[in-house]
């Protein structure tokens, strides 16, 4: 269903990875939703080509850059303002990647460099961004910035390890950029604090399963799927929550503010009965 909400707005969307990325669905109901739009990923992501086929579907050029660069971000946003003929409406923001993560590294035996680049890709590559599009005046009033977080900023999920502090660094970011672009240009900046989902980047973390299912049982409406979290950055991006700016908007199916849920004191007692 499309109800033209983004009509004439142009942006860019990162992080689509193949069809199961956040950004691929985001991608997909923006163009429906009558955005035009220039796709980014890391060069290395690039080089799979899924992206490709996500570029012919939506009619958008791809500009690769690794968002921990600046000069690769600059690239990006003077190239997306040239392609589609002017200032941007909204940019996604939906990078992540922690290489302890990657190579099993419990909390207690992070590796410092990596930790450094959990952040810089994670969190920093947001202030970046931002700070490319401040110095070249790329955005239009009442533009929209929208990142993707994780409730693992607010509560302890050990196996999340540097993700943790990463996201917890996104959110402030967002916060102290919020304040900055919406006094010089009147664009928000908000995260979203999504359910855990099933992309590559979900399932790279040990004892994923076992949270996603946890989570879902735990939420009343269950985990929120990557298709509704795209039609919620849809909203965001569109005029209708323009006074929404600098917050963490939580879309987890009522995750975050449930104590305790049936189905989970069934499972917990089914156990505890198990074991006398
Ligand atoms: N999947 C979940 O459970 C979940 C839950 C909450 C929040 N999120 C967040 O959603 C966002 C998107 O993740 P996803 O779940 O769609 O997984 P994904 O693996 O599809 O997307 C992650 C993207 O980050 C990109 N990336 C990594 N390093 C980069 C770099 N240096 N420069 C540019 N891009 C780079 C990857 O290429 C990939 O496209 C991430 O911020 C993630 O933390 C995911």
């Amino acid at each position: 269903m499309s109800n033209n909400l983004l009509a004439g707005k142009v942006g860019i969307i990162s992080g689509a990875l193949n069809e199961k990325s956040i950004a691929w669905k985001v991608a997909q109901r923006a163009h429906a939703e009558g955005a035009r739009f220039v796709l980014t990923n890391a060069p290395l992501a690039m080089r799979m080509g899924e992206i490709n086929k996500l570029s012919e579907e939506c009619n958008a050029p791809i500009i690769p850059a690794d968002a921990t660069s600046t000069e690769e971000l600059e690239k990006l946003f003077s190239g997306a303002q040239e392609q589609l003929g002017g200032k941007l409406d909204f940019v996604l923001h939906s990078i992540g990647m922690s290489p302890n993560i990657r190579k099993g590294k419990h909390y207690g035996e992070l590796n410092y460099q990596w930790f450094q680049q959990t952040i810089d890709i994670s969190a920093l590559s947001l202030h970046k961004m931002l700070a490319v599009a401040e110095k070249q005046d790329a955005f239009n009033e009442w533009g929209s910035v929208v990142a993707l977080s994780y409730i693992a900023a607010q509560r302890a999920f050990l196996d999340y390890t540097d993700m943790t502090q990463a996201k917890a660094m996104l959110e402030s970011i967002a916060r102290s950029y919020g304040q900055r672009l919406g006094k010089l240009k009147k664009v928000r900046v908000n995260t979203i604090s999504q359910s855990p989902t099933k992309t590559t980047a979900g399932t790279g973390i040990s004892g994923f399963d076992a949270f996603y299912e946890f989570a879902d049982k735990m939420s009343p409406l269950g985990n929120a799927p990557a298709e509704a979290c795209a039609d919620y950055c849809i909203s965001l991006f569109s005029d209708l929550t323009r006074y929404v700016t600098m917050q963490n908007l939580m879309h987890d199916g009522g995750f975050s503010t449930t104590g305790i849920s049936a189905e989970i004191v069934e499972l917990v007692s089914a156990a505890a009965g198990a074991q006398e």
